[in-house]
């Protein structure tokens, strides 16, 4: 089987982040995120992976490889301009086999999903009235819809719409951005120019009468499409909340690399990756410490992200902050919760 990963947005809720990488590559409990989907593919039997890259292409394969250590094969396939999340779908579609019936997965490359793939595959495998499936899309409850796409079913699961964020959600089922296509439904897709799945592609194939369901399924999920949403994603991983297989959750729930250094305190659910550091008396908590990280003695850091290279001065206190690489915040700095610093640049208050 196979599988779509598209991964060529420009990260910028992510900011400062996603200045130099795209979001895909950050770590989220301590592994690049795209492995805790690649693994997910793996365990459900997918073996061939293709990603669909644009914005800092060229980073994927130095980190991803070709795929041997998760035991599928991994190929990339790159936009020169981004074509939208359909028209990067169709774009791969010379990289995939052409089976008419057969399955293809496909994944919006920032949510971290428990969801049971095989069992939304083995779902999609099932006809409804003698008919085949088209398309099935993974859906859950959400308590505020306006940042999704709205996919109100009827009562045997077939999608009646699809509505991409709108103020006024017509339900709290929303699409989890994990969709089973039937292989000859990804030619249906308009090659060449920018397409959107969600305000093209679903909505003509709802309104052509092409069989789409929805999989209803509530285990954990997460679109980690920003600063706030990566720290409470890797504390989720960290802490084994998060169903992975791609992180082994560490017995104390902290994650600390071996190279890192640690003086003060770590608390639950945090990363140190490689080479951070944590000087004395600071206390880090519920937060992420990029490779390189530093932190000064007593400073206070919690539920914060600091970019790889970022240093936080001694005495200095973070609370929801996001420091890009190689940001500073000099001794004693207590910037609002809610700041971004820009890589390379110095936090200064007022
Ligand atoms: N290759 C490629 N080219 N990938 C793209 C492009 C493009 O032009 N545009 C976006 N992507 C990728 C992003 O990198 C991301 O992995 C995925 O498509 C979804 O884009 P987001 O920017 O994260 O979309 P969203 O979170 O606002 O909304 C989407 O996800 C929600 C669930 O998390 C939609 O699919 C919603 O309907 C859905 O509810
Ligand atoms: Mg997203």
């Amino acid at each position: 089987m196979e599988a779509v990963i598209v991964a060529g947005g420009f990260g910028t809720r992510m900011l400062p982040l996603t200045e130099r990488r795209p979001k895909h590559l950050l770590e989220v409990g301590g592994v690049p995120f795209l492995e805790h989907q690649i693994t997910k593919l793996a365990a459900a039997g997918v073996e061939h992976v293709v990603l669909a890259t644009s914005y800092h292409a060229e980073l994927f394969e130095p980190v991803l490889g070709r795929g041997e250590r998760f035991g599928v094969r991994l190929t990339y396939v790159t936009e020169g301009e981004p074509l939208g999340t359909a028209g990067a779908i169709r774009n791969v579609a010379g990289a995939l086999g052409d089976d008419p019936e057969g399955a293809v997965v496909v994944l919006n490359g920032d949510v971290l999903s428990g969801h049971d793939l095989a069992a939304q595959l083995a779902d999609f495998e099932r006809p409804r009235d003698g008919r085949v499936v088209d398309v099935s899309l993974h859906l859950v409850e959400v308590p505020d819809a306006r940042a999704f796409g709205c996919v109100p079913t009827d009562p045997e699961g077939r999608v009646l719409a699809f509505v991409e964020k709108s103020d006024e959600p017509v339900t709290n089922q929303v699409n989890a951005g994990c969709y089973v296509f039937r292989r000859r439904v990804v030619d249906r897709i308009p090659a060449g120019r920018v397409v959107s799945v969600e305000r093209e592609t679903f909505p003509e194939l709802v309104a052509s009468g092409a069989l789409v369901v929805g999989h209803v399924e509530s285990a954990y999920w997460r679109d980690v499409g920003n600063p706030q949403a990566l720290v409470e994603a890797s504390r989720d991983v960290v802490t084994g909340v998060a169903p992975t297989p791609a992180v082994t959750p560490p017995a104390d729930g902290v994650l600390v690399a071996p190279d890192a250094e640690v003086q003060g305190a770590v608390g639950l659910g945090s990363s140190v990756l490689a080479g951070a550091f944590v000087g004395e008396g600071a206390a880090v908590r519920g937060s992420v410490l990029m490779p390189g990280a530093r932190v000064g003695a007593g400073a206070v850091v919690e539920d914060s992200v600091l970019g790889p290279g970022a240093v936080v001065g001694d005495r200095a206190v973070l609370r929801e902050v996001a420091l890009g690489d190689e940001a500073v915040v000099p001794e004693e700095g207590k910037p609002e919760g809610g700041t971004r610093v820009e890589c390379g640049v110095e936090w200064l208050p007022g």
